[in-house]
């Protein structure tokens, strides 16, 4: 699945606020001096600006992703040594790091996935550090009658196949989280929601038409819903608030 250089600006932001910082600080903290950080499905760097500046300066990067165009702009902007790859067919190419991470990943891919991402880290006693994986939580306020219908078609859409076969969608992270474990690392999950209010409406008008399109082809609800969901939504996006909820991960061993 491909996401817009657009889109991924126009999150960023909210991303970098979300992060918790105490789990950055201590992903930060496990990479030395000319030490290498693998970032898989990188987009185009937002790992890399969240973290470059609690690391030294003669760490490296490799970012990997399977989108050319977008990689193309990660390595513009980062200057990091860029590695072309279909992370649901190949293997992740993380020999010689001293730290992997990834954002907005985990809700993409599949259980059988995990199982091979967390042997591969097991095998290279390599730690893990994953941030913002969305977590099934969605919140308006005002709210609005349909928000619970919207938020379960949102879901259910996130169990479609990305690629990776059925997605874990929300439970992504969990599903990690508990995989690592059963591999003796030591893993700490800690809550990093999106709360968006009058600043983000720029994101929240964008996200909105996102969530109505998946709800549009649910079973459960009539397209007129929809419809009155998203005008009200649309209506609040400069003055409401909204919480997205996320998750990080950080697994060492
Ligand atoms: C939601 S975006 C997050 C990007 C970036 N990590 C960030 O936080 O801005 C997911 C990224 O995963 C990449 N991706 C999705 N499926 C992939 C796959 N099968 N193989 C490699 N990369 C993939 C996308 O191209 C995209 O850059």
């Amino acid at each position: 699945m491909s996401f817009p250089i657009a889109w991924l600006d126009l999150r960023e932001p909210a991303d970098h606020a979300a992060r918790h910082s105490g789990l950055r600080g201590a992903a930060a903290a496990l990479v030395g001096a000319g030490g290498l950080v693998v970032d898989l499905g990188c987009g185009t760097g937002s790992t890399v600006r969240a973290l470059q500046p609690h690391l030294a300066r003669s760490v490296r990067w490799r970012l990997v992703d399977h989108d050319a165009a977008v990689l193309r702009e990660a390595g513009r902007r980062t200057g990091a040594e860029t590695v072309l790859c279909e992370l649901a067919r190949e293997d992740p190419p993380i020999e010689g790091a001293a730290l992997v991470t990834a954002s907005a990943l985990l809700d993409l891919v599949s259980e059988a996935w995990v199982e091979r991402l967390a042997d591969a880290l097991k095998a290279r006693r390599c730690p893990f550090y994953a941030a913002l994986s969305y977590d099934g939580c969605l919140s308006f306020d005002p709210a609005h009658p349909g928000d619970p219908a919207m938020t379960a078609a949102l879901n259910a859409h996130q169990r479609t196949d990305k690629e990776f076969g059925p997605a874990l969608g929300p439970d992504g992270a969990e599903v990690l989280a508990a995989a690592l474990r059963a591999r003796g690392f030591e893993v700490r999950v800690e809550a990093s929601p999106w709360r968006l209010g009058p600043g983000d409406a720029e994101l929240v008008a964008a996200l909105l038409p996102g969530i109505a399109a998946v709800a549009a082809g649910w079973d459960g609800l009539a397209r007129s819903e929809v419809e009155d969901w998203l005008a009200f939504r649309q209506g609040r996006a400069a003055d409401g608030q909204c919480l997205v909820g996320h998750v990080d991960l950080l697994a060492t061993l």
